[in-house]
């Protein structure tokens, strides 16, 4: 057994790519959220959660919610896959609101998180997200050009298709925070 886990919550399967990716890279164990029993979670000095972006929030973020008490003093990770561009600050801006929201102050101060490129997969959507999706392309079209981001256009372009940003090297930078032990200050 590792002394690190990489705990992921996924649809889709794009959070789970690079979850597996990091376990490999980090000779982690690898668990998926709706496995993980409490007592699994007191064993391992390192936690890496990452979870899928749903309407701003984490997918089984609520694990780390529940086990605040049982999570602290170790070292915590927290990365986010969304389709959104998390190169762009704004749409960073957005998903730490999201997290600052749900996360306790204690943990935020001793997590340090990351976000992830994944992508959108219309052919295997279940029905709730098709419509969600949906309701999303609707209010994008009601909105004047002028007002529309370039994620919003790209989003209108290639509505129904399925696309993926999956990008084995973007997880370099967790790797080595990993590696080093490296935690907020
Ligand atoms: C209904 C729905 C809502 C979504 N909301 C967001 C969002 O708020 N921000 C974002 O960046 N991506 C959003 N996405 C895109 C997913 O985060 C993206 O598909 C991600 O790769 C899913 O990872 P998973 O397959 O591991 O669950 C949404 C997708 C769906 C279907």
């Amino acid at each position: 057994m590792s002394d690190s886990a990489v705990i992921y919550a996924s649809h889709y399967g794009f959070t789970e790519a690079y979850a597996r990716w990091l376990a490999e890279e980090l000779a982690a164990d690898l668990l998926q959220v709706g496995k993980v029993r409490r007592e699994d979670l007191e064993k391992y000095g390192t936690v890496v959660y990452g979870g899928g972006l749903y309407a701003g929030g984490v997918n089984g973020i609520s694990l780390l919610v529940k086990n605040a008490e049982r999570l602290q003093g170790k070292k915590l990770y927290l990365f986010t896959v969304g389709a959104s561009d998390p190169m762009d600050p704004e749409n960073i801006a957005n998903i730490r609101k999201g997290i600052d929201k749900v996360l306790p102050p204690t943990m935020l101060e001793s997590i340090k998180i990351y976000h992830l490129r994944g992508g959108l997969r219309y052919s295997q959507m279940i029905m709730v997200h098709r419509t969600m999706m949906a309701m999303l392309r609707k209010v994008l079209l009601k909105k004047p050009e002028a007002e529309l981001r370039s994620e919003d256009r790209a989003l209108l372009e290639t509505y129904g298709q399925d696309i993926s940003f999956l990008d084995r090297a973007a997880i370099v930078p967790l790797v080595k925070d990993i590696r080093q032990g490296t935690v907020c200050a």
